[in-house]
């Protein structure tokens, strides 16, 4: 077992995720009530949980610049959407259209410039940054671009250091659940620079999917896996949406990938530019042909 003390603080914070929870379900309706205002009422409340039960997390008119004067970049510009529980939502984009940008600020890794993102009813601009590390430890799983392994530690113990750092114990059958899934069985002792592209990426879904976190923000989580690594790794998450409940937010430039999502967010210049339900790869790739992007 690796000693968490060695971990800088900063890795911590950002690996760190958590224990699953069972989905909370909204909290029912206000009793009952009758006559024009009660009925009134009951309207509210339920649009109150229509908008607050469903969502496992949300953005409203998020923006969010880098730099300042005339070398600042607007990488979100006003982007409101939400991001269904027990939902499987891919996003699509052209680089540089602010897709890793939405995914850290919903994952609270980085703070937005202006508007709000919600993981379930918490806003996250209310959080300081013990609160907001304690949320992301509790309920969020993140899954790299660029893996943000640590090279000193090996690929299990990367894989179960958010659950170290957290003081809790893997469960050892979900552990070798998600390690066969993703093909690294034989890898575990590996550091690293020991291991190919691929299985460094497949170290960090691992770590984000071994603590079942109610909500997976998963960057780009196969863009260097061979298709038959990749449809595992796919049919994985989709699993842990349709039987576990999770919700799985996931960037990806694959139409192929993005047909194992229930829906398909399309970003462009930082805004929300179109959306798919139901999506299969030839109607993804025909949108993203039609958006001009890739
Ligand atoms: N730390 C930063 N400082 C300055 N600009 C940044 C920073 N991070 C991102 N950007 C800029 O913000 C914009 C959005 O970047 P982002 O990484 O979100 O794009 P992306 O859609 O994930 O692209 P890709 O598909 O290439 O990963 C880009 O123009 C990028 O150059
Ligand atoms: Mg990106």
């Amino acid at each position: 077992m690796m000693n968490s003390l060695s971990i800088p603080k900063v890795l911590q914070a950002t690996l760190i995720s958590g224990q699953y929870h069972e989905s909370s379900a909204p909290s029912g309706r206000l009793p009952i009530q009758s006559g024009f205002w009660g009925e009134a009422m009951n309207e509210a409340t339920d649009l109150m949980h229509v908008q607050q039960g469903v969502a496992a997390a949300r953005a409203v008119d998020a923006a969010k610049i880098y730099g300042h004067g005339d070398a600042a970049v607007r990488a979100l510009d006003g982007i409101t959407v939400e991001f269904g529980s027990a939902k499987y939502t891919a996003i699509m984009g052209p680089s540089g259209s602010g897709k890793s940008t939405l995914l850290h600020c919903m994952a609270g890794l980085d703070r937005l410039s202006a508007g709000k993102v919600f993981i379930g009813d918490v806003d996250l601009s209310t959080l300081d940054e013990k609160k907001l590390t304690i949320l992301r430890r509790d309920k969020v799983g993140f899954v790299f671009q660029a893996y943000n392994l640590v090279p000193t530690l090996t690929a299990s113990e990367n894989i179960t250091l958010p659950i170290d750092i957290a003081g809790r114990k893997p469960d050892r059958s979900w552990f070798d659940t998600v390690i066969d899934t993703v093909g690294l069985r034989d890898r575990l002792t590996h550091r690293p620079s020991e291991l190919s592209g691929g299985q460094q990426q497949r170290v960090a879904a691992a770590r984000a999917l071994v603590s079942r976190p109610e909500i997976v923000f998963a960057d780009e989580p196969t863009g260097n896996l061979d298709s038959k690594a990749s449809a595992e790794l796919l049919e994985f998450m989709r699993k842990a949406v349709g039987e576990f409940g999770q919700t799985i937010v996931m960037v990806t430039h694959d139409p192929i990938a993005a047909s194992y999502a229930d829906r398909v967010v399309f970003l462009a210049d930082g805004r929300v530019v179109d959306e798919m339900d139901a999506p299969t790869a030839d109607r993804v790739l025909d949108r993203m042909k039609s958006l001009g992007g890739e």
